[in-house]
């Protein structure tokens, strides 16, 4: 199995190419897309020492949007073809900071849903070509409503799951799959100045598990963990003119 991580260094994709590594039935070669050389390279060996075929590192910032067809050549080229493509990388901007700045709005758009966009759309003309082949893209339960506290990360992950749902839509035809993931809270570097730690917070390996399993059965789109959507179920069902005053 060719696995391709973009955004290779998040805990999250970590903790997805280790739990490819535990459930495949088949050799697995990967290459590990981020901005960050030296840790992609202890990402890499550590994937080789858990039974990697190939961990091949390739450094890209993932905002460059006009590199992102290349990108996914080059990427395509090292593995010979890919069977399943992870997007991975993202930022969590302070929402009270970025509204006052079409600049850093503009950059968190482009870290968080531009970026995905493109990238979705090299590997979807590539797939197609050869009918088959995974694409799984990490989303949020923020872009299921827009609520003051973090409207432009929301917009932004709202706008990736749209974008791939409509891209789902064209790429059914052709054998195509495309996953949407929609974690809830996970306790990585993302969170790491959020101190409300509980009931609700996952672990990387939890949620990696739920999208191994997710990227195995086909799924369209997925809660991690699953009671997110029965959250976002009554989240999204509060009437507009309630929610409004609501301070979330
Ligand atoms: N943690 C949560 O509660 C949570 C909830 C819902 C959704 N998510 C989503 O899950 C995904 C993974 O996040 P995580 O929780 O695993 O957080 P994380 O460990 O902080 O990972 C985020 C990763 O994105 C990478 N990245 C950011 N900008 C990049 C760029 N321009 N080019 C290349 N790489 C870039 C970072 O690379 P560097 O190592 O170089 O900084 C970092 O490895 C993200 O899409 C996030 O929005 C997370």
């Amino acid at each position: 199995m060719n696995v391709l991580i973009l955004g290779a260094t998040s805990a999250i994709a970590q903790a997805v190419a280790r739990q490819f590594l535990l459930s495949a039935t088949t050799p697995v070669k990967f290459v590990l897309v981020g901005r960050n050389d030296d840790k992609l390279a202890l990402i890499a060996e550590d994937l080789i020492g858990r039974s990697a075929t190939a961990a091949h590192v390739q450094v890209q910032d993932l905002t460059q949007l006009d590199a992102m067809d290349a990108c996914i050549s080059r990427a395509w080229e090292t593995l010979g073809s890919i069977d399943v493509a992870l997007i991975a990388h993202g930022t969590l901007p302070e929402q009270r900071e970025i509204e006052k700045s079409w600049e850093l709005t503009e950059q968190a758009l482009r870290e968080n849903a531009l970026s995905h966009m493109a990238l979705m759309e090299a590997l979807a003309l590539r797939m197609e070509a050869i009918k088959r082949g995974t694409i799984a893209v990490i989303g949020s339960v923020a872009g299921d409503r827009g609520r003051q506290s973090n409207y432009i990360y929301g917009a932004a992950k709202g706008a990736t799951a749209i974008y791939a749902q409509g891209l789902r839509n064209r790429l059914t035809k052709s054998g195509v799959h495309l996953l949407t993931i929609k974690p809830g809270f996970v306790d990585t570097p993302m969170t790491e100045s959020i101190a409300k730690k509980g009931l609700l917070w996952a672990s990387p390996e939890q949620v990696a598990q739920d999208i191994v399993k997710a990227v195995q059965k086909k799924r369209n789109v997925i809660y991690t963990p699953g009671f997110w959507w029965l959250i976002m179920t009554i989240v999204k069902s509060v009437p507009e003119f309630i929610f409004k005053k609501l301070s979330m």
